[in-house]
């Protein structure tokens, strides 16, 4: 049977994951600050809750809740509406104590979840744990123990991390995916003198996806999902270089014999 998919709402995204996120997985999406991650969290809430009669759940580790309130409007978004009426709940908390709450039976995590009914978890962001310890075991173990608590109870997931290099390698492949289903990686990409954004499907436990990489804009409305990066090589490594056989069309017009 295939497995039940929970769609993000972003229509290419949608696309490349075949469906969207597998329902009660654990989704990393990783990017330099600015590339949309609390957008494209926003828009994963935004889609249960306008188009799905799912509730969502917002946990921050920002200081700033008047920040996020800014944001989502700037993005055509009103936050506090869908909180009064029960479809959201934005909580703004810290990592241990976010922990200790969710691992407490019938603690205050789980009351919310069950009253709320809420099938759509965001958490923004994964980084602040690295600000409890600088471990690489304890780190894991505090991840493993909060994805495994977001799937007892029953909800998909979207944990966002900070990723410091702004153009250059992604320095952190080797931790914490492993704990998730799938991981995402918002790039900035320079090409022809012009910065622009690139998403890419890197893993996704179980399922077949797209391993094509999407230029994106972001707009009020969201992450828009443009074009692939056609006869580019070095996306992922920030500076792109035509392929030989791009710069050979392009020089000579044709085909190679
Ligand atoms: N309505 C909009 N039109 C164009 N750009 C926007 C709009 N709303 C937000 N942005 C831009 O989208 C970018 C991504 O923001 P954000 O999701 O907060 O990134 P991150 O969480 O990765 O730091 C920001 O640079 C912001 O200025
Ligand atoms: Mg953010």
């Amino acid at each position: 049977m295939p497995l039940a998919r929970v769609a993000t709402g972003i229509q290419g995204l949608d696309e490349m994951t075949a469906g969207g996120f597998v329902e009660r997985s654990a989704n990393l999406v990783e990017g330099a600050p600015g590339t949309g991650k609390t957008t494209l969290g926003l828009q994963f809430l935004m889609e249960g809750i306008e188009n799905r009669a799912e509730a969502g759940l917002y946990l921050s580790f920002e200081e700033f809740p008047a920040q996020l309130y800014a944001d989502a409007a700037k993005l055509g978004w009103d936050l506090r509406k869908y909180e009064s009426e029960g479809r959201l709940r934005i909580v703004f908390t810290d990592p241990l104590s976010l922990l200790a709450d969710l691992e407490t039976v019938d603690g205050p995590m789980e009351r919310l979840i069950e009253e709320f009914c809420i099938k759509r978890v965001v958490i923004d962001s994964l980084s602040h744990f690295e600000f409890i310890s600088d471990d690489v075991f304890q780190l894991r173990d505090m991840e493993f123990r909060l994805v495994s608590a977001l799937k007892r109870e029953g909800c998909t997931s979207v944990l966002l991390r900070e990723n410091a290099n702004l153009m250059g390698e992604t320095n952190s492949l080797s931790r914490s995916p492993f704990v998730v289903d799938s991981f995402l990686i918002l790039r900035y990409v320079e090409l022809e003198s012009a910065v622009s954004k690139a998403i890419l499907v890197l893993k996704m436990r179980g399922s077949a996806h797209h391993t094509d990489i999407r230029r994106y804009t972001i707009q009020k409305g969201g992450i828009k999902i443009e074009s692939k990066f056609l006869g580019q090589e070095g996306i992922l490594g920030g500076s792109p270089r035509k392929s030989r056989a791009q710069a050979f069309v392009e020089a000579f017009g044709g085909r190679r014999k």
